[in-house]
């Protein structure tokens, strides 16, 4: 879908679908409101009527959407509201639709235009690419939305437009990779797909097999990776080496094609949503996407650790002891705690870019669910400033991010009786207590672990700019951060 600006009073423009997003305050004062019953809809939030305005203006049809009462809303509700005019005008079958630009309190029409293109092309989502009967209205999508804002706010709209479109593009592609089949996603093809995205942008990129992961010593993702036939892919792109001044800043992504556990196997029952345990080298390719396409003065190394976790007379087993590429040994405690030793390697890997700051993102523990729930991300850190950045920045963004404690005890936890480390420590903290192990392999680096195991997958339809599957938890607050960090 096609996201454009115009100069234009919405009540003069000629269009199929004229979406208005309306307060409560403004419901009645609309020159539409005659066409209203009194009461049939009042402007709450999120409540929608559709309208046949018959020549009280050009729109073919108007779709009123409720923001409630007037307030300083997150922008969040923007972004639902776009999303709900979306997917109504696919069901109307209309190719193009306008979108009044609301006025919200404390907001420029910069970040309205981008919360709604966000919204729009986020809801607007969906992932057919293995349906092979669709009706035609399934297959049906909307070509155009144009956003019609007042003659003094179109540019910084049009800047909203391109930041809230790069966002969500960056954020749909993330999806895509986590709702792909592990059959068809294998560590190899992520690899290629990131490969792809690299010749896009023009980016160099760099990608290790077995054979030269050996050589270098990656005894972490190798282990994790010998029981599969389809072999593990260490994945590097460079993003603005050009720009010298800038900070450095590595990206770290989990991308473990499919999680069985290993021989420490799963239980079968719901063993194939590990197909999602990549969706942190999702989130970085997606970051990267949007990176590029809004041309951040940034240089960002993007690292990705892509294997798959199979028990067979190959897989690496419990009580195992792994040399690492930073020369510290894990003893292997539970084959299922494969994450972590991925990203010891991948972690020690990014220190050669000397990075200002190193961001790692992995759906790595269950017990962060158990701890968050599924409406915020674990943050752990050895950078208190680097953490408020994100914390902030997820604020923003509508990604919160929560803080979780790293405190010496914790660190303690993770230490082995035979070797330097050990992988899994009991229930007890298990979130903390992972990320203790990767604080282990980050030096003296800035560093901040997000566990996105909770939120980067829904069953549900929690909000309207969000389906079922794979969420692309992770763009939006990276996005923000960078920007930020960018422009100070
Ligand atoms: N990939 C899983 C974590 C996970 C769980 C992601 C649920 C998404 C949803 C991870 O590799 C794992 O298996 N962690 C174990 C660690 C334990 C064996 C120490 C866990 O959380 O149970
Ligand atoms: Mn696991
Ligand atoms: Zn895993």
């Amino acid at each position: 879908m096609r996201v454009t600006v115009t100069a234009g009073d919405p009540l003069s423009t000629t269009t199929d679908l004229l979406a208005l997003a309306l307060w409560e305050d403004e419901a009645l004062a609309s020159p539409l409101a005659d066409l209203i019953e009194p009461g049939d809809w009042t402007g709450k939030s999120k409540q929608t009527l559709l309208l046949y305005p018959r020549g009280v203006c050009p729109a073919r049809r108007a779709l009123l959407i409720g923001l409630g009462k007037r307030s300083s809303p997150d922008l969040d509700l923007v972004r639902e509201v776009a999303a709900i005019a979306t997917q109504r005008a696919r069901e109307l079958n209309v190719r193009q639709f306008a979108f009044a630009l609301p006025v919200v309190p404390d907001q420029t029409p910069e970040t309205i235009a981008a919360a709604i293109t966000e919204g729009s092309l986020l809801g607007g989502y969906r992932f057919l690419e293995y349906k092979s009967n669709l009706k035609p209205e399934e297959r049906h999508e909307v070509d155009e939305l144009n956003l019609l804002a007042p003659d003094d706010a179109v540019e910084e709209a049009t800047r909203g437009v391109a930041r809230g479109g790069a966002v969500a593009r960056g954020a749909n592609l993330a999806r895509d990779l986590a709702n792909l089949p592990p059959n068809e996603l294998t560590p190899a093809r992520l690899a290629e797909r990131a490969r792809e995205l690299a010749t896009a942008f023009d980016l160099p990129i760099t990608v290790l097999g077995p054979a030269e992961m050996r050589e270098q010593g990656f005894g972490g993702i190798l282990a994790v990776g010998q029981g599969s036939v389809n072999e593990p892919r260490l994945i590097a792109i460079d993003y603005g080496a050009q720009y010298t001044d800038a900070p450095t800043i590595c990206l770290v992504g989990k991308g473990m094609t499919f999680d069985s556990g290993g021989i420490s196997i799963k239980p079968a029952e719901n063993m194939d949503a590990m197909k999602m345990d990549m969706s942190g080298a999702a989130a970085v390719l997606g970051a990267l996407h949007a990176i590029a396409e809004l041309r951040l003065p940034l240089h960002v190394v993007a690292l990705i650790g892509a294997a798959e976790n199979m028990p067979s007379g190959l897989a690496y087993r419990p009580g195992d002891i792994l040399k690492t590429l930073s020369g510290k040994t894990i003893e292997v405690l539970n084959t299922d705690a494969e994450g972590r030793i991925v990203l010891a390697d991948v972690l020690t890997y990014a220190q050669r870019y000397n990075p200002s700051a190193i961001i790692d993102l992995a759906t790595l523990t269950g017990a962060i669910s158990v701890a968050l729930g599924p409406h915020a991300i674990g943050l752990f850190t050895n950078d208190d400033a680097l953490a408020q950045r994100l914390l902030r920045a997820g604020e923003t963004a509508g990604e919160r991010a929560w803080q979780l404690p790293l405190w010496r005890p914790y660190r303690e936890m993770v230490k082995s009786e035979i070797a330097d480390v050990r992988n899994a420590t009991g229930r007890q903290g298990g979130a903390i207590t992972a990320a203790a192990f990767l604080n282990a392999f980050v030096g003296d680096y800035p560093w901040v672990h997000l566990d996105i195991a909770g939120t980067a997958w829904t069953d549900s339809k929690p909000k309207a700019y969000q389906p079922k599957g794979a969420t692309g938890v992770g763009v939006r607050l990276l996005l923000q951060a960078l920007r930020d960090w960018a422009q100070a």
